[in-house]
């Protein structure tokens, strides 16, 4: 199977020729602005991405490839671009490599070194996705980008590991926000079909009129509108496995469409007559209670049946315990680096505030509140109020809260009972007077 490659070229003439040269070695997906590539890479996730840098609206200047470029780094900071240029412009192509393109390449083209580069690009892509996984696994935090280590989790890597091995369709449930697509991704990238393409499509965040041509693809002229012929977002999976997120929004008639796909593995373009057969594993996900749906007739229950041969639960964060702490560590890096902030970790209060919160949006939320946090802080340390945590002791008590409250209790019981002399309250403590003292200013005691 072919890998995925994007080609974002505006020149039909450049893209025609490019593609012509490439697809007997990649799978060449083609988008002409920035739009539609930022919206393809985000979909197929290709491991290696050709960038033209003058596309629409100003295809003689290189600003709309630099922006597009920086765009494409910030959502696939894993993924090669190499940037296209024309032959005079050296200085652009350099302030591009500046920018964290892989390399640059000059038209016109030169097939069997455009070859060699991408070959390079993607073993380098290949090198790094294992090292990165072997790094977390080695250092015991999680497995593949999964981070954390506590139980439910260790049954949950397990499980990752049992299906990937299968082609079973897998139903995906869990909380907003807990990795409902970050697992189909890892069960993606862990089984013989990693390095093919993962296609992603939330059925609830398309109407139901667009998304039959979206899922299956539409021939020239079915509808209004349908100016060519277009595969469906199934197609693309291909030799991959399709992820379909929320599930549970679809409509009844596409459930009857998409259960045929399930059975007999093969789907009809809208407006077409010809049947395709499509290899994709399917792996899907809901936060709405399928079984529910379907005693209330919403969800058919013979697609139900076929969807979750094997249902993987994940876990909230708040029945996670330490690895919120790992979480946020790495979260916290991860967005220092990229905002180029010199913010080294939290302030003890901060992780307390951070151990105490009930996380009802789960990761993302956790994702959000330190992304925010890095950004807003002045400090070194991320503090409770970066973190937008009012009264952090308020919550429930930590152990750092505890020893606080225990501490300053012990503290005021023996000043009083020695009429605040310090020499002989601190002997019955059993520390100095200067410990003692140090005490009641860190925690402005007074009887
Ligand atoms: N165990 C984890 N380790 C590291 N990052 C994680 C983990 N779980 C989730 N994330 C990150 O948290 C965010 C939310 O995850 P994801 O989008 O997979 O969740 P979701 O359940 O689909 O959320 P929603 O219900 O909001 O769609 C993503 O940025 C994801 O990369
Ligand atoms: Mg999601």
């Amino acid at each position: 199977m072919l890998r995925p490659l994007l080609l974002t070229e505006d020149d039909e003439l450049i893209r025609n020729q490019m593609q012509w040269g490439l697809s007997a070695d990649y799978d060449v997906h083609i988008a002409s602005t920035r739009e539609s590539a930022l919206a393809l890479a985000k979909q197929l996730q290709p491991p290696v991405i050709l960038l033209d840098l003058g596309l629409p609206p100003a295809p003689r200047e290189a600003t709309e490839g630099l922006q597009t470029l920086q765009e494409l780094l910030s959502q696939l900071p894993r993924t090669k671009v190499i940037v296209v240029t024309g032959h005079t412009e050296r200085a652009i192509a350099l302030k591009a490599v500046e920018l964290g393109a892989f390399d640059y390449f000059t038209k016109p083209t030169d097939l069997g070194e455009l070859k060699l580069l991408l070959k390079r690009a993607y073993q380098l892509y290949d090198l790094e996705s294992e090292n990165l996984a072997q790094q977390r696994e080695a250092a015991g935090q999680g497995f593949g980008s999964l981070i954390g280590t506590s139980p439910l989790m260790q049954v949950l890597y397990g499980t990752i590991r049992k299906v990937a091995g299968s082609d079973a369709a897998v139903l995906i449930i869990g909380e907003s926000g807990t990795g409902k697509e970050l697992v189909p991704r890892t069960i993606h990238a862990e089984s013989p079909r990693a390095g093919q393409p993962f296609v992603a499509i939330n059925c609830g965040a398309i109407p139901d009129n667009l998304l039959e041509s979206e899922l299956f693809g539409n021939e020239k002229g079915a509808f209004t509108g349908a100016t060519s012929q277009r595969r469906g977002r199934i197609e693309f999976a291909a030799g991959g496995t399709l992820f379909l997120d929320e599930v549970g929004e679809l409509s009844l008639a596409l459930q009857v469409k998409l259960l045929r796909f399930l059975q007999d593995r093969r789907i009809e373009r809208v407006g077409g007559r010809e049947s395709i057969h499509v290899d994709a594993r399917v792996i899907a996900a809901t936060n709405k209670d399928l079984n529910e749906a379907v005693a209330a007739g919403s969800f058919r229950d013979d697609l139900y049946y076929r969807l979750h041969v094997i249902t993987v639960s994940i876990p909230p964060l708040r029945e996670r315990g330490p690895d919120v702490m790992l979480l946020a560590q790495a979260f916290l890096e991860r967005v220092a680096s990229e905002e180029k902030k010199p913010i080294k970790g939290f302030a003890p209060e901060a992780w307390d505030a951070l151990r105490a919160h009930p996380w009802p949006g789960n990761i993302r939320e956790l994702e959000n509140r330190i992304k925010r946090a890095v950004i807003m802080a002045e400090g070194r340390l991320v503090t409770p109020t970066d973190l937008e945590f009012t009264s952090p002791a308020q919550q429930t008590p930590s152990l750092r809260a505890a020893k606080e409250q225990t501490e300053r209790e012990m503290v005021l019981a023996a000043l009083m009972k020695h009429n605040g002399n310090i020499t002989r309250a601190a002997a019955e403590l059993g520390l100095s007077r200067q410990a003692l003292h140090e005490i009641i200013v860190k925690r402005d005691i007074r009887l």
